[in-house]
């Protein structure tokens, strides 16, 4: 299957020019699975709650609806994260495919102010089934506990798609020892640009990235510009999670030895 990082730099508060600029990166290049950032649709860097209520989507509305016309098109599916109105309001990601909504993650650890706006997620690390493979999903700051990719691992995703956000330098490094440490790929897909807003600036660092079971990093985008990579992934590979003929990255863990 061929998996797509798309690395956008959306404009806050314009959703319709930053799903039209996701969705022209998009046309440049054929995949299976198209991963875009967190809130790529909003934008970041909220001043208050009130501003979120106003750009905060149900799971079906505007976005979706652009989002799942592609995706019937193209034959293919969409995971993007968007702010989501539902009882509360959720940091989510999304994964469309041409039949509609096929799943909901809503983030689970909050990153700095987000924590003002948006409530905790409440539905786990969810996988879904897709015609080539498990896929997971999990959504920035998420990479900082290694408990979430494992419970995606453990729960069967060969291919965690990984919206983000980010503005702090150390998580493409460390993608590469969740792929290790569970033996299944990551795609990240982060933004660039920067938002001066209420007297925050944030620069996000770009760096969207691919990488596979052992490590390898298949593909890393620039710091600063929008850009889409597609690789072809075999995601048979991340069923073996067999190191060597002693080391196998599941069975071998010892949780009688660990303090939860
Ligand atoms: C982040 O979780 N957006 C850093």
């Amino acid at each position: 299957m061929r998996v797509a990082v798309v690395q956008t730099c959306p404009i806050f508060g314009e959703v319709k020019k930053n799903v039209a600029l996701a969705l022209s990166l998009m046309e440049s290049a054929a995949a299976d699975l198209y991963v875009l950032p967190e809130l790529f649709n909003t934008g970041y860097n909220f001043n208050e709650e009130a501003e979120l209520k106003t750009l905060a989507e149900t799971a079906e509305s505007s976005t979706f609806r652009m989002m799942h016309a592609w995706s019937k098109n193209h034959a293919c599916y969409i995971v993007y994260g968007f702010a989501e109105r539902a009882d509360k309001i959720y940091n989510s990601a999304a994964l469309i495919g041409p039949e509609g909504v096929r799943g909901l993650y809503r983030k689970v650890h909050l990153f700095d102010r987000e924590n003002l706006f948006f409530a905790p997620g409440n539905l786990g690390f969810p996988v879904f089934e897709l015609p080539f493979g498990t896929i997971g999903l999990m959504i920035c700051f998420d990479w900082i506990y290694p408990e979430s990719a494992r419970s995606l691992a453990l729960k069967g995703a060969q291919l965690v798609a990984h919206p983000s956000n980010l503005v702090l330098p150390h998580c493409p490094d460390s993608m590469v020892t969740r792929c290790l440490e569970n033996r299944i790929y990551t795609a990240t897909a982060d933004r660039v640009g920067e938002e001066n807003r209420g007297g925050r600036n944030l620069k996000f660092i770009g760096s969207s990235e691919i990488v596979a079971p052992n490590g390898e990093i298949l593909c890393k985008l620039g710091a600063s510009d929008p850009a889409i990579s597609v690789v072809e992934l075999d995601l048979a590979l991340a069923k073996n999670k067999q190191i060597n003929n002693y080391n196998h990255v599941i069975d071998g863990r010892r949780p009688d030895q660990y303090h939860a």
